[in-house]
């Protein structure tokens, strides 16, 4: 039996069946080779709060977590500005064997580099939660995608290209292999550190990705759309649902052959953080440092065409 830790407890509501154990502190409860020993909030009543839901001990500062717990797996789920530095904290632990990372890895790539490269030091295994990448039904599209040779990719993400983009841009890597970044455009003009920007991108064997931004006060959106030769993917609702368009007879005009549904599979990220955790007991990750990496790069790329001077 692993003990593990988890820090941040920010999301703590019961989850709809669709969504399953999505949780950090959820999934370590519910892997039947690990026990949650701790947990760790930098707001006590929060902190507090989950030691009693997941029946834990309750830390407010994750270098006591980690002297005092002595976690051999530990959870980074803490806002996006905090994750380096305490990535690096769990990394330098004595007895820390695994770290199961929120995206973005860093908020810049040369850190993210550095910490994949202190997790290689230190020879602990480091994960990143793009959650797609845990789900067997994403794993079975990345086998095939069942739309013959890809043609054209587009979608649809909110709220930070770092932030959510990067899910787009790592769950694009893995259906289509690396793209190269051709476009970046700042279209909102949103201040702040990570805005949300649009991308072009070039991807292997020639099919082109276009990503938008948007601006969403009353919805959030996740999408991807892929199109090949024999057929179409769509990705809906953040990846929960995923669409399968087949190549028919048009039943308006004869003789024509449409794009038409086919398959709508829904609950397709169900459980994913216990995915991830089952795989890293196992000594496994499907998204590893280097992927958490990978995306920064293309964020990187994005605005650096898009804020270029002229
Ligand atoms: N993989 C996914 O699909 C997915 C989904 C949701 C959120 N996330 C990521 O998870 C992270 C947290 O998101 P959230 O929605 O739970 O945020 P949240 O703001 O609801 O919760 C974060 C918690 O971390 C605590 N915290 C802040 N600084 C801390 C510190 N130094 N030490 C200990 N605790 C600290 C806060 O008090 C808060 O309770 C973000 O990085 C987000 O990108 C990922």
């Amino acid at each position: 039996m692993l003990g593990c830790g988890a820090i941040g407890a920010g999301s703590g509501a019961d989850p709809h069946p669709d969504v399953g154990v999505i949780t950090h502190a959820g999934a370590y409860q519910a892997c039947a080779d690990t026990e949650l020993v701790a947990v760790c909030d930098a707001d006590p009543v929060r902190a507090e709060a989950a030691a009693r839901r997941w029946g834990a001990r309750a830390y407010t500062d994750v270098a006591e977590l980690l002297a005092e717990a002595r976690p051999e797996l530990v959870s980074v789920a803490t806002p996006d500005p905090t994750h380096a530095e305490l990535l690096e904290r769990c990394l330098r632990a004595p007895g820390v064997r695994a770290v199961l990372a929120e995206k973005p890895l860093a908020l810049e790539v040369e850190t993210a580099r550095a910490l994949v490269a202190l997790a290689r030091e230190r020879g602990v295994a480091l994960a990143v939660n793009y959650s797609r990448r845990f789900a067997p039904a994403f794993q079975r599209l990345r086998a095939d995608l069942g739309i013959g040779t890809l043609q054209h990719v587009s979608g649809l993400y909110v709220k930070g290209l770092a932030h959510n983009g990067t899910h787009w841009l790592d769950l694009l890597r893995m259906l289509a292999g690396d793209p190269v970044v051709t476009s970046g455009r700042d279209r909102l003009g949103e201040p702040g550190p990570d805005p949300t920007l649009d991308a072009e991108l070039a991807l292997p064997g020639g099919a082109h990705a276009r990503l938008a931004g948007l601006d969403t006060q009353r919805f959030t959106a996740f999408e991807m759309d892929l199109v090949g030769t024999l057929g179409r993917v769509r990705i809906t609702e953040s990846g929960h649902v995923i669409e399968r368009f087949a190549v028919a007879d048009d039943p308006r005009h004869p003789g024509y052959r449409v794009l038409v549904a086919d398959e709508r599979t829904t609950g397709a990220l169900r459980d994913t953080t216990l995915h991830a955790v089952t795989q890293l007991v196992r000594g496994e990750t499907a998204c590893t440092g280097e992927d958490g990496v990978a995306a920064l790069e293309l964020v990187e790329a994005v605005r650096e065409l898009a804020f270029a001077q002229p």
